[in-house]
């Protein structure tokens, strides 16, 4: 595989070998230090939305393994606007040896990876964030082992980053529930491709409007912010719908009861998540954030096939 579009892309073999790969970064990253497997190597990165952790986890990962990275910002690449996707894909694969992009329209991080000579990783689209999935799933089996059979519950709106939590669920093996309110249910495609893998792997997939149906004996309860990048102007509407739909202890309490708390970050504490369950026993928010860096690490060393 040239491109990390989508966990989908990939069998489940495939993605617990990266994962398998990250644990083992992590444990040097702790213990022996980096391999230098990135030296010579730079990674461009192209944003045409905000972040801390994909800018930071990314940037860290080349430099750690001895590359470099150089950050685009939205005003200078003006990705589809000062320049077609097609040119910039084209101009860059010259200058550097794989990029990250972070775009609002997914079809525009598929143009890219189609054009680009180098290998594309996608940093988060509207559709979805698969490089949040594989530090999620890593989280998870921090947490659980390997164990099948495990229930992963979402709660919140059916968005970018459910749909990649979902997705590497289902090549997982772990049962997935959502519960969503009425209008901001997951994509009917991402579901249709979430029961064909699911069908493979004997996933059960549970569609809930009631929050506290979808979480009852979960060992893993996930949210993430009500409005995401792009959807501000829907601010004002979603905080009228979603307010019943916060991760507090008293959802916790139908969970299992060693149940832990994940978020993608960043949190709007008190909406989504409360400070008491953000910052409680069960979370684990931060250690979550941090794993993106060797989940990263585990996906770039792989595409440019140094590990
Ligand atoms: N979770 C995540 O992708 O965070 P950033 O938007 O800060 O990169
Ligand atoms: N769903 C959020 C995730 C941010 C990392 C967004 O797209 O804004």
């Amino acid at each position: 595989m040239k491109d990390f579009i989508a966990v989908s892309d990939y069998s489940s073999d495939e993605i617990q070998g990266l994962l398998d790969l990250a644990i083992d970064l992590k444990k040097e990253y702790f213990s022996s230090g980096n391999r230098p497997f990135f030296k010579g190597r730079v990674l461009g990165m192209i944003f045409q939305k905000p972040s801390l952790r994909t800018r930071v986890s990314f940037d860290m990962a080349m430099r750690q393994g001895g590359g470099d990275a150089l950050y685009l910002s939205p005003s200078e690449i003006g990705l589809g606007k000062r320049e077609s996707i097609a040119d910039v894909a084209r101009v860059l694969s010259g200058y550097v040896q794989i990029l990250m992009a972070r775009v609002f329209e997914h079809a525009h991080v598929v143009e890219l990876a189609k054009w680009a000579e180098v290998p594309v990783i996608n940093g988060l689209s509207d559709y979805n964030h698969p490089c949040q999935g594989m530090a999620d799933a890593m989280t998870i089996q921090e947490a659980f082992g390997k164990s099948r059979g495990l229930n992963v519950s979402y709660v919140g709106d059916g968005n970018n980053v459910a749909v990649s939590l979902m997705h590497v669920c289902a090549k997982l093996g772990w049962n997935f529930s959502i519960g969503s309110p009425q209008g901001y249910d997951l994509q009917p495609a991402a579901v249709k491709l979430a029961q064909e893998i699911a069908a493979q792997t004997g996933t059960r997939l549970h569609f809930a409007r009631d929050p506290h149906e979808a979480v009852r004996g979960a060992q893993v309860i996930y949210t993430d912010t009500w409005t995401s990048m792009g959807q501000e102007e829907e601010t004002a509407k979603r905080e009228k719908v979603f307010p019943p739909y916060q991760v507090n202890s008293e959802l916790l309490r139908g969970a299992d009861r060693d149940v832990i708390v994940m978020h993608c970050l960043p949190a709007h504490r008190n909406h989504e998540l409360t400070d008491e369950v953000a910052d409680g026993p069960h979370s684990r928010i931060f250690p979550q954030a941090h794993n993106r860096l060797h989940a990263q690490k585990a996906i770039l060393a792989r595409l440019l096939g140094v590990a």
